[in-house]
C-alpha cells in the first residue's frame, strides 16, 4: 500500500506570506516506500529524501527502549521531530526476535529480574500502558509511536545477547562468534522484517551492526551478508537493505575489486561510522588540519568510495561529548561537519538517551553523547542543534533545482554561514545557512553573491572581511589551503597572507592563517569553513522533512 508524504517548509517561517503560498504550490509531495537513484536515497518519485535520523537504542540488559521511566513515549516520539529529525535508527538485539522467553518477558519482569524493581516506578508514571507488555510488543509500541508522529524508522540488529555492544571478543562481533550464529541471524532478521512489513514508515532494516573481531573475514561478509539481504529483501521487499563493513563499520574497501552479488536492486544502502575515537586520541595529539585531511581520506578510501560507486552511504553512527570539553571531540566535530555537509550524507546521530536505564552494570548512567538530559526533558546542547541544522536539510540530490552553480560557504564550528549583512552596504557577516545568499565559486576562485556583482573580500590583516565591486583586485581571490583545505586564504601582497576567520562576535575577518602544520595545541576551528554546492532555490533546498500521511 502506498501512503503519501508531505514535505513541509517549517523552517521558513522567515518568508512573506504570499512565498509561503507559492511554496506550498511547490511542495513536493512524497510517495513512501524508499529506494535509490544512484548515491540517493529517493522517494517513489525519484526525489530525494534526505535521513537525518537519532538513533535510540533498545538493545541494553533490559531490552526496553531507554527513556521511558521519564517520560511518555509519545512526548519522546514527538520530540525528536521536532528536533527536526525525520527518522529514527532503533536498535534491538537479536534474542529478542529468536528467543520467545525473552521475548515475552513483560517490561517490569525484565526490571525485576535485573535487580532494577525500584527504578519501575517511572515506568509505571509514565508509560502505565506498556509497564506490563512483553518486550516484543513494547518494542512495536515505540514503533508505532514514531510512526504515528511521522517518523521514520530504521530498524537496527545491534548485538545478539542484551547489553552494551560492542567490543571485539564480547561473542557478539562476527558471524560464527559464540552468540552470532548466522542460522539464527537470518532467522531473526526475518522475523522482524515480517512483523512491521505494513508499516510504510519503517523504511529501512541495518542488518548487523559493527563488524569486527579475531573472526571478521571477506568471505564471510560476502557470503552471510547476501544471504542476510535477500531474507530480508523476500520479507519486506519495501525497505532499504543497510549493510555495515568490516572493522567496526569503518571498511568496504574491499567491495572495490568486488561488488555484492543480489538478486535485487535500487534497495542497497551502505552504513559507516565514524567517531573521533574511532581514531583513538588522533584529534588531540595531532596537528587539526594534517589529522582532518588524513581521515578525511582514509575515510573516503573505505567507505565513501561507494558514492562514486553509485551506491548510498548511511553515516549511521557519529557523535561527541556535547558538553564540549572533550578537545578529541571538539576537533573532530568540525571536520566532521564538514565533510558531511560537503557530500550531503544520509546519516544518524549517536545518540538520543540522556542516560541508560543500566548499562555495564550501573543503574541509570549518564550519557553525554546522548542529545536529551538525563531526565529526558531538555537538550543537553542547543548550540550542537544548531550547529547540525544544516546538515538535518537536503542540499542537493534529485528532484532540487540545480541548474547552475550554487554554493553556501559553511562555518563548521558556529554552523552559520557567510551572509550579506543587512542594512550595511558592503557588510559580511555569518547567518542562518537556510537564509543564506548563495554563491558563484568561480575558477579564478573569487566568491561572489549569486545575481550581484559582489565578492568576498579581504581587506587587510586582523580587519572585517567586507563585499567588493572591484572583483579581480587584491584580496578576492580564495584559495582553499591547509592539509583539510578548509582555511580560504586570500593573499594581499607577495608577503601577506590572510585568512577568513570570525571573531567573537561572528563577524567575519581575516587573520593569520593558523595552525597550517605540526603545531597540535593550536585549534584551526574558527577558520574552517567549507564550500558547499547547493540546490538553486530555497523551495526545494534546506527544507526541514516533515512527512505526513494525506
Ligand atoms: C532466552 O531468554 C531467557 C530470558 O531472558 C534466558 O533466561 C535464556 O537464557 C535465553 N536463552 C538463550 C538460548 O539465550
Ligand atoms: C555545548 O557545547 C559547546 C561546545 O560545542 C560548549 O562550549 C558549551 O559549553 C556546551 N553547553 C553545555 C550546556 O554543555
Amino acid at each position: 500500500m502506498k501512503r503519501r508524504l508531505l514535505l513541509i517548509n517549517s523552517s521558513l517561517s522567515f518568508l512573506p506570506l504570499f512565498l509561503l503560498l507559492l511554496l506550498g504550490l511547490l511542495t513536493a509531495s512524497h510517495a513512501l516506500p524508499l529506494s535509490t537513484s544512484s548515491r540517493w536515497i529517493v522517494d517513489e518519485e525519484g526525489h530525494r529524501v534526505k535521513l537525518a535520523c537519532v538513533n535510540w537504542a533498545s538493545h541494553l540488559e533490559l531490552v526496553v527502549a531507554e527513556g521511558l521511566g521519564h517520560q511518555p513515549v509519545d512526548v519522546i516520539s514527538k520530540k525528536i521531530k521536532d528536533l527536526g529529525f525525520n527518522c529514527v535508527r532503533l536498535t534491538w538485539p537479536l534474542y529478542l526476535a529468536t528467543n520467545e522467553s525473552l521475548a515475552c518477558l513483560t517490561v517490569r519482569e525484565s526490571f525485576v529480574n535485573a535487580g532494577l524493581s525500584d527504578s519501575i516506578s517511572g515506568l509505571q508514571a509514565n508509560n502505565p500502558s506498556i509497564v506490563d507488555l512483553s518486550l516484543i510488543n513494547t518494542f512495536q509500541a515505540v514503533v508505532a509511536s514514531l510512526t504515528n508522529n511521522k517518523v521514520m524508522v530504521i530498524l537496527d540488529n545491534h548485538i545478539s545477547t542484551p547489553g552494551w555492544c560492542c567490543s571485539k571478543y564480547d561473542g557478539n562481533g562476527f558471524f560464527g562468534d559464540q552468540y552470532f550464529n548466522p542460522d539464527l541471524w537470518i532467522n531473526g532478521l526475518t522475523k522482524m522484517a515480517t512483523l512491521f512489513k505494513d508499516n510504510p514508515f519503517v523504511i529501512g532494516m541495518s542488518l548487523r551492526n559493527e563488524l569486527r573481531g579475531p573472526k571478521q573475514n571477506v568471505n564471510d561478509w560476502y557470503r552471510c551478508m547476501q544471504r542476510g539481504a535477500e531474507a530480508v529483501h523476500g520479507a519486506n521487499p519495501n525497505v532499504l537493505v543497510i549493510l555495515s563493513g568490516l572493522s567496526y563499520d569503518k571498511d568496504f574497501s574491499f567491495l572495490r575489486k568486488q561488488p555484492i552479488s543480489l538478486s535485487f536492486t535500487g534497495k542497497l544502502v551502505f552504513e559507516a561510522h565514524w567517531y573521533a575515537f574511532s581514531d583513538g586520541e588522533a584529534w588531540k595529539n595531532g596537528n587539526s588540519n594534517q589529522v582532518c585531511g588524513k581521515l578525511v581520506n582514509n575515510i573516503m578510501g573505505m567507505s565513501g568510495f561507494l558514492l562514486d560507486q553509485g551506491f548510498p552511504l548511511f553515516v549511521s553512527e557519529w557523535g561527541v561529548d556535547l558538553r564540549g570539553t572533550n578537545t578529541n571531540d571538539n576537533r573532530y566535530l568540525n571536520c566532521f561537519l564538514a565533510w558531511i555537509a560537503e557530500h550531503d550524507l544520509d546519516w544518524a546521530l549517536w545518540t538520543l538517551a540522556g542516560n541508560y536505564y543500566l548499562r555495564e552494570g550501573v543503574v541509570g548512567m549518564v550519557e553525554y553523547y546522548g542529545l536529551l538530559n538525563s531526565d529526558w526533558t531538555q537538550v543537553r546542547n542547543t548550540s550542537f542543534l544548531e550547529r547540525i541544522s544544516v546538515i538535518q536539510s537536503p542540499l542537493q540530490g534529485p528532484g532540487m533545482s540545480q541548474r547552475t552553480e550554487h554554493n553556501i560557504i559553511y562555518h563548521p564550528s558556529t554552523g552559520l554561514c557567510v551572509v550579506k549583512k543587512p542594512m550595511t552596504p558592503m557588510g559580511v557577516q555569518l547567518g542562518n545557512c537556510a537564509e543564506s545568499n548563495r554563491w558563484t565559486y568561480t575558477p579564478s576562485q573569487t566568491l561572489t553573491i549569486k545575481g550581484s556583482y559582489l565578492c568576498l573580500h579581504a581587506q587587510g590583516m586582523n580587519l572585517p572581511a567586507r563585499l567588493s565591486l572591484y572583483c579581480p583586485g587584491v584580496g578576492t581571490r580564495w584559495t582553499p589551503i591547509s592539509d583539510s583545505k578548509l582555511h580560504l586564504s586570500a593573499s594581499l601582497s607577495r608577503r601577506v597572507t590572510v585568512c577568513l576567520d570570525v571573531d567573537s562576535d561572528n563577524n567575519l575577518i581575516t587573520t593569520t592563517c593558523k595552525c597550517l602544520s605540526n603545531d597540535n595545541k593550536c585549534d584551526p576551528g574558527s577558520q574552517w569553513f567549507k564550500i558547499v554546492e547547493v540546490a538553486d532555490t530555497i523551495t526545494t533546498s534546506l527544507q526541514q522533512i516533515e512527512p505526513e500521511v494525506i
